[in-house]
């Protein structure tokens, strides 16, 4: 079942996206090598209460913690740990919250100094695909459009392995409601996007293969050749002649550029 929003839900939507915005840049300007991925986490979790909002990861289906960070070969659903940031790792932060019943969800990558450029490429190329795949989400279009514009930026162009078993998917009172947006797919096919609907569009793209595992642990996801992965998400509403991005990256961005600690693209 695919839920269109009314324009007073879209203003909540915006909020709770907003809201993990926001986190992601706070997280952002205190990055550094030696930070535990715990104490990152922990972070997460204070400032979406403070927000009266509530974690919307943790206990879903079991996972035990606010966020997920996602480190190196860890495509998604990374475990905070005790493990401390080192210099050149590239780290995936995905943070989901509920605010007064509406769900915001989205992911971004940042690096810690310079990983070399095959690496920032790759990074560089999962963001730009996020936004081929964004400018797609406008109604009467279908999801194999959004899909099809992912894998051709990713795979097709650059060679990258596009994740199979992880997809993005509707948001709006659940955190995972239809339809699902798979990052690779064909044109035309698949269900029709009609305005007023929210997606969280998430490209997840190795710099390797596409073939990825989960650990014992039952969450962690990576890659099976070890290589590095990217991962950018963005709530996103279908809308007549373009779609509008929920979220917001340039707070995020901004801290980004700020912190001497984080390697940027551009
Ligand atoms: N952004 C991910 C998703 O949409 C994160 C969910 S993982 C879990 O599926 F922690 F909530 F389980
Ligand atoms: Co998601």
């Amino acid at each position: 079942m695919m839920y269109c929003k009314t324009e007073e839900q879209i203003d909540k939507m915006r909020a709770s996206a907003r809201l993990v915005s926001h986190t992601l840049a706070h997280i952002a300007a205190e990055l550094r090598p030696g930070i535990t991925t715990r104490s990152i986490d922990q972070h997460i979790a204070t400032i979406i209460r403070d927000h009266a909002a509530i974690p919307s990861f943790l206990h879903y289906h079991g996972y035990p913690f606010h966020s997920c960070i996602s480190v190196n070969d860890v495509v998604v659903h990374g475990f905070p740990s005790d493990r401390e940031l080192q210099e050149k790792d590239v780290v995936s932060i995905d943070i989901g919250v509920i605010l007064e019943g509406w769900h915001g969800d989205h992911a971004y990558t940042f690096v810690l100094g310079d990983p070399g450029p095959q690496t920032m490429q790759l990074i560089r190329i999962t963001k730009e695909s996020l936004y081929k795949g964004i400018e797609k989400c406008i109604a009467g279009n279908r999801v194999g459009d959004v899909s099809f514009a992912i894998q051709e930026h990713t795979e097709k162009k650059h060679g990258y392995g596009v994740v199979r078993e992880l997809v993005g998917h509707g948001l709006g009172t659940s955190l995972h409601e239809d339809p699902q947006v798979p990052n690779y797919g064909k044109r035309g096919i698949g269900p029709k996007l009609k305005e007023g609907l929210v997606l969280a569009i998430e490209p997840m793209i190795n710099l390797g293969k596409k073939e990825v595992f989960t650990d014992s642990d039952g969450w962690t996801v990576r890659t099976k050749d070890g290589s590095v992965s990217a991962h950018f998400e963005h709530d996103v509403c279908v809308r007549k002649n373009t779609a509008e991005i929920l979220s917001d990256y340039a707070p995020i961005e901004e801290a980004e550029r700020k912190n001497p600690n984080l390697f940027t693209a551009s």
